[in-house]
């Protein structure tokens, strides 16, 4: 089949990449020239594990095509849509210039009988308005439109791609959902079932999985608080929930807050949505303002980790991304978290595997270091922020050699209290009791505590 892909970002590459590897032609078109250069030169612009061998390779054999121009779309069995829709400025609202903008660009380009997919993550009713540009446009074409959202997580995007838990495939129309059906076949074929439903459910579905995402998050970090107030322990009480199958174990950890380019715009845009038509969301409101003030709220734990105030201290900040495997900084919780430090005084040092040049333009008063140690180098303190595999096994002894304190504050709970106390750290994370430094190394205390009490 021969498939456009419009918008060459996190969505659009991986979808079109992963629909050349079924077999079909794909031709993916982005107005960022630099970034369809790039591609052309078999330069990938985004950090996605598998994504260079798989375009490197659709390409060479002729499956996958990259182009400004939305020229030859009129050939195009499907065209899907996967620009961004960012929350925009000011209202919340999810920002439909992109969308519209392609749509009116291709309109008057394609075939009378397009299928057009939208994969952008998009308001309720936008299908509507799609569907109403194209036949303002063109009144006397059949063309049809869809909703098919995505579900895939950045950091494991190919493999989300081909083993989905579930198409959406909205539209109540035989032959658009028959062509949709055909560009995923293969994994039909592998069992992955087709939802079929209304278009204004698709786009629903997205939302609502996405909100109720967020709220599985915030519901463990407000336990995590509890937590910490009873001296009980959040990994326990989430292993304990999540081994209940009701319940499920993901999305039970207790961190920062959710971060990332869809979790809190699309929680926003879905509060605004209920607005527009007079329905009330209040479980989501709360989970959105609960965690908007958790992120910066984070700098307090740092500053309980130094006894009351960071200012003039050396902070080393490791990870920068919403989370591992990635190089997205959007609405990443270590954003807030490293302003409030500086803010607050403190100076800041950070490494981040792949997002320190994405984190540059929010974070300018930060010194950013080469690697986790370099960062380390003489800091009071070392917040962990993302948990990259790199981070989960730092040498401590060599940490507190470099540090100027031995302080480790844990926001991924990704290190184990009895390996903190072993390498004598003062060790905070997130839900969990702490762990206190010793100012007598554990070796001399146990020759102290062989001495007769009389003596003491
Ligand atoms: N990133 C994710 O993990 C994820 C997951 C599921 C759904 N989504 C949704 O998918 C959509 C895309 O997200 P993304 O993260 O891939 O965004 P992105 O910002 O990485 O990519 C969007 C791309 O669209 C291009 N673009 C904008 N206007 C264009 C136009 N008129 N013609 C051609 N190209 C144009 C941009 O240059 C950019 O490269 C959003 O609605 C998002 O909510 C994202």
């Amino acid at each position: 089949m021969q498939v456009t892909m419009i918008g060459a970002g996190y969505v659009g590459l991986v979808s079109g990449a992963c629909f050349a590897d079924f077999g079909h032609h794909v031709t993916c078109i982005d107005k960022d020239a630099g970034r369809i250069a790039a591609l052309r030169r078999g330069h990938i612009p985004i950090f996605e594990p598998g994504l260079v061998d798989l375009v490197e390779t659709n390409t060479r054999q002729g499956r996958l095509e990259f182009a400004m121009e939305p020229t030859g779309i009129g050939d195009a069995d499907a065209v899907f849509i996967a620009v961004g829709t960012p929350s925009r400025r000011g209202d919340g609202h999810a920002d439909l210039t992109y969308i519209y903008g392609v749509v009116r660009e291709i309109a008057p380009l394609l075939s009378p009988t397009a299928i057009v997919v939208t994969k952008s993550t998009v308001p309720i009713g936008t299908g509507d308005e799609i569907e109403r540009i194209l036949r303002e446009e063109r009144p006397d074409a059949e063309m049809q439109v869809v909703s098919n959202p995505e579900f895939l997580r950045e950091g494991a995007a190919i493999y989300d791609f081909k083993h989905p838990d579930r198409i959406v495939v909205g539209s109540d129309d035989a032959r658009a959902r028959a062509v949709v059906a055909e560009v995923y076949r293969p994994l039909y074929l592998n069992a992955a079932p087709i939802l079929n439903v209304s278009r204004r459910t698709a786009e629903l579905i997205k939302y609502a999985a996405n909100a109720f995402l967020a709220t599985k998050i915030t519901f463990i970090n407000e336990i995590a608080d509890l937590c910490e107030c009873v001296g009980a322990d959040v990994q326990d009480v989430a292993r304990g929930m999540g081994l209940d199958n009701r319940i499920g174990a993901k999305f039970l950890h207790a961190g920062p807050g959710f971060g990332g380019s869809c979790l809190p715009k699309d929680t926003t845009a879905l509060i605004k949505t209920a607005h527009d038509y007079g329905a009330q969301l209040r479980i989501v409101e709360t989970v959105a303002a609960v965690n908007d003030q958790r992120k910066r709220a984070m700098a307090r734990k740092v500053v309980a980790a130094l006894d009351g105030s960071i200012r003039g201290r050396t902070i080393a900040v490791l990870g920068l991304t919403f989370k591992p495997n990635t190089d997205d900084t959007r609405d990443s919780p270590s954003i807030p978290l490293i302003t409030a430090l500086n803010d607050l005084g403190a100076v800041v040092r950070s490494y981040d595997p792949a997002g320190m040049e994405q984190a540059k333009p929010h974070l300018p008063n930060v010194i950013y270091c080469d690697s986790a140690y370099a960062a380390a180098e003489g800091a009071d303190a070392v917040v962990i922020a993302t948990e990259w595999e790199q981070f989960r096994a730092l040498d401590l002894e060599r940490l507190r050699r470099i540090m100027a304190r031995p302080v480790i504050v844990d926001l991924r709970n990704i290190y184990r209290a009895d390996e903190m106390q072993r390498a004598n750290f003062r060790y905070l994370a997130v839900g969990r009791p702490d762990v206190e430094h010793s100012p007598t190394p554990p070796a001399a205390n146990r020759q102290k505590s062989k001495r007769p009490a009389a003596v003491e």
